[in-house]
């Protein structure tokens, strides 16, 4: 850890205890802040996380749409974003006029959309799910019912042959994932042939046909910890990989890149996020999350029906 890295953690640990705040950290952020936080885990959790938090503040180092999440789940807290503008490609991809034309194009489906959403999209839809539970909150509808995905076509054609369902699927992309090369990736494979490839849900359908796991980020960590394999070829971004070393110090682990020339998987908004920002957020308690109260309201009903799905995934919440 850096002077600076060390001197934040500090006063970040300082201001917790003087403003009630608990940081909430998601597994694509920097180590620094991933050291410094109370819990560090994948989308799912983390919303579990806010909503079982009793604290005054929740200082949300992750992207928009999760802070907003947060912020649905428990809206008498205040939800700080270390930076405003740590958006996603997916939740960028379907504004409102956009999606709700793709909605009103297919009268009698129902919606799910993928939490990488704004709190607008949410507030359209019959249900929202994560990569850890998306099969199953799928699988919760009748097989006859028509249902409409989005915005990750990735995810949706990964659980369309899942399920044997036939969901039509909205057009967007994780800028990150959606870029790995499977060329990179078939020669990782040849070159380590005993590591298994355990790829993300926001991969290209060759890449995750090639995988030998796919999952959300915290089953992706989970699998390193659990299984006997010594390397890892890992088809996500590079954030994960502290945790993975941390859980496992005598394994190793190779990351899939974009390309040789560039650091593309990491994903630009996530590490927007940098120490000095997440004091600076927490001190000066801003910028902060407001949603109104019908926003809220609407956006809550679909995640609540997710979060009721997922108690076998997570028990006692
Ligand atoms: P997880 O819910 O698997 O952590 O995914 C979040 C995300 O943004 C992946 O790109
Ligand atoms: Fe969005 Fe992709 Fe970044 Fe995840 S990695 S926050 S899906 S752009």
């Amino acid at each position: 850890m850096s002077q600076d890295s060390h001197f934040f953690a500090e006063a970040i640990q300082k201001l917790k205890k003087e403003k009630g705040a608990v940081v909430l950290a998601h597994f694509y952020q920097t180590a620094d802040i991933q050291d410094v936080a109370d819990y560090v885990g994948d989308s799912l959790g983390l919303a579990l996380k806010a909503k079982q938090s009793d604290a005054q503040m929740i200082a949300f180092a992750g992207v928009h749409f999760m802070a907003e999440t947060a912020k649905i789940l428990k809206p008498e807290a205040k939800v700080v974003l270390p930076d405003m503008e740590a958006s996603c490609s997916l939740a960028e991809a379907a504004p409102p006029d956009k999606f709700k034309a793709f909605v009103d194009r297919h009268p009698g489906h129902k919606v799910i959309s993928y939490v990488n959403a704004t709190a607008y999209v949410k507030t359209l839809s019959d249900m929202v799910c994560t990569s850890s539970n998306a099969v199953d909150v799928v699988n919760s509808f009748p097989k006859d019912q028509k249902l409409l995905f989005a915005p990750d076509k990735n995810l949706g054609a990964w659980i369309n042959k899942k399920t044997g369902r036939n969901m039509v699927l909205y057009d967007g992309t994780c800028e990150v994932h959606d870029i790995l090369s499977t060329e990179r990736i078939l020669t990782m494979k040849v070159e380590n042939p005993e590591a298994p490839l355990i790829a993300h849900p926001e991969c290209q359908p060759q890449v995750l046909e090639a995988a030998d796991f796919v999952g959300s980020t915290t089953m992706l960590l989970d699998f390193t910890v659990n299984s006997k394999a010594k390397e890892f070829i890992v088809a996500t971004e590079t954030g994960i990989i502290h945790q993975m070393k941390k859980k496992s110090p005598e394994k190793k682990f190779f990351i899939v890149p974009a390309d040789e020339t560039c650091a593309c998987n990491d994903c630009r908004f996530m590490k927007m996020n940098t120490m000095e920002k997440l004091y600076r957020c927490m001190k000066d308690e801003k910028p902060q999350i407001i949603l109104d109260r019908e926003t809220i309201e609407k956006a809550r009903v679909p995640i609540e029906r997710m979060l009721h799905i997922s108690k076998k995934l997570i028990p006692g919440q």
